[in-house]
């Protein structure tokens, strides 16, 4: 059928083949019926997790990983899943790791393993995309963590649709996990996602798995962001940052030292805003630049925020603070290529445009902290303490923040300076 008789839509119908054991399984039923338990007289697993090198992955997942646990890692073509998942392998000890890739050959595989280093343990690499011989691979091995890159490609010999399609993805999903959790070990799933985020794959997989991770970031540029979307062992607050290397990603330490550039104080546009990122906070830079309008329609244009945000925030200063800038151009940017969406990156931003609207630039060692409303009121945001604790720490030494901001602690190393409007930031900054 081309068009679903139910939303209307055209080509949306995927079709679904069930195969003879599934027609088995349904028609016997559900035979053998279980009890339910007391909660009190169930003993609480202890889980021996595997603790990981790599400490990034290792703070994302909650302290390394669970013993028949599936991990998903999703993410973008190209951003480096592949390149991560390998450094895993090579960096781990102990039992083998077997690594099955349906994409690239096992001599592929080896020349990105030869410019990453060389491995600690046993590391196995399998090219299979049949789940039938890659189970039968699983069972004679007994690895110690296994790797698939990607489930996309894996075809299982029990449906005879494509690889990719859904049913091929669940149905292939289904049988890895499955040995997962018999054998204890724990698997990873590299998952594919579009740029429209269209495939419906790894949407369908989340819910089977036990951990989402999400690989993210610009592909031009060198920083990487793994996030925890879902994960039932731990935590989905944490965040790893990477550096793209000639020679694979490297954890990053201390994420607010490289986010900002060592700038001059001569140059103006830009404002260190803090953000959080999990539950971690960060220092970032925003940069402007504000210029005359030469065409006739003035442009609007934002890399890593929001660029409706945009809007909003240059109505505020136009309404409530008198700026003209209707008729020139706006350039926003979040340098090392993250996007953010904390909305207390605002006051940064709004005195970033600022800055190169009167061309002063920003006195250095000043960070902002804060949301800025339609009213042009600066609104308080969540953990102010944490925030207020890394600006001191990176030698910061006066901090902008709303003054409806309830502070848990004293910070001695930091002046803070508290505002409640727009203008008051023009004060403050500019005289
Ligand atoms: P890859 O892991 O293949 O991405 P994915 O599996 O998510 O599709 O890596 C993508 C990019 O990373 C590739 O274009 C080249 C780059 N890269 C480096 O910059 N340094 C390296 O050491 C490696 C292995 C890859
Ligand atoms: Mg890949």
């Amino acid at each position: 059928m081309g068009q679903c008789n139910r939303c209307n839509q055209w080509n949306t119908i995927v079709e679904e083949r069930v195969s003879a054991e599934q027609l088995k399984r349904a028609k016997s039923g559900a035979t053998n019926s279980k009890k339910a338990t007391n909660l009190i007289e169930i003993q609480s697993a202890q889980y021996s997790r595997t603790q990981l090198h790599d400490k990034e992955l290792q703070r994302v997942t909650g302290g390394g990983l669970v013993p028949g646990s599936v991990i998903l890692l999703g993410g973008e073509p190209g951003i480096g899943k592949s390149t991560l998942m390998l450094q895993l392998a090579l960096e781990f000890e102990g039992k083998p790791v077997l690594y099955v890739s349906g994409e690239e050959s096992i001599e592929q595989i080896k020349m990105r393993a030869d410019r990453i280093g060389s491995p600690k343990g046993e590391v196995l690499l399998l090219a299979e995309t049949d789940t039938a011989s890659i189970q039968a691979q699983l069972e004679s091995l007994q690895p110690g963590l296994c790797i698939i890159d990607s489930i996309q490609t894996l075809q299982s010999p029990n449906l005879d649709s494509a690889p990719g399609t859904v049913s091929q993805i669940r149905e292939a999903a289904n049988e890895l996990i499955g040995f997962a959790k018999k054998n204890q070990v724990p698997m990873i799933l590299i998952g594919h996602i579009t740029k429209e985020g269209s495939l419906a794959g790894p949407k369908l997989l989340e819910h089977m798995v036990d951990v989402v991770l999400q690989f993210e970031g610009d592909r031009n540029h060198v920083y990487r962001l793994l996030r925890s979307q879902k994960n039932r062992f731990g935590s989905t607050a944490e965040l790893g940052i990477y550096e793209m290397h000639g020679s694979g990603l490297r954890g990053v330490d201390d994420p607010s030292e490289v986010l900002i550039s060592r700038r001059d104080d001569t140059l103006s546009g830009v404002a260190i805003g803090t953000l959080m990122e999990g539950a971690r906070p960060l220092l970032i830079e925003t940069q402007s630049l504000v210029s005359t309008a030469v065409y006739g329609t003035p442009q609007r244009s934002a890399t890593g925020f929001d660029s409706k945000r945009l809007n909003m925030l240059l109505a505020v200063l136009e309404k409530r603070c008198g700026f003209r800038l209707g008729t020139k151009d706006v350039f926003l940017n979040i340098t090392g290529g993250i996007r953010v969406d904390d909305p207390a990156i605002d006051l940064a931003v709004v005195c970033a445009v600022l800055s190169s609207s009167e061309d002063i630039p920003i006195p250095s060692k000043y960070a902002f902290c804060g949301e800025v409303g339609l009213g042009g009121e600066i609104r308080t945001v969540s953990r102010m303490d944490q925030r207020i604790r890394e600006a001191a720490k990176l030698g910061y030494e006066n901090i902008l923040i709303s003054s409806f901001a309830r502070l848990e602690s004293k910070h001695p190393g930091i002046n803070i300076i508290p505002i409640n409007r727009v203008d008051q930031a023009l004060a403050q900054l500019f005289g």
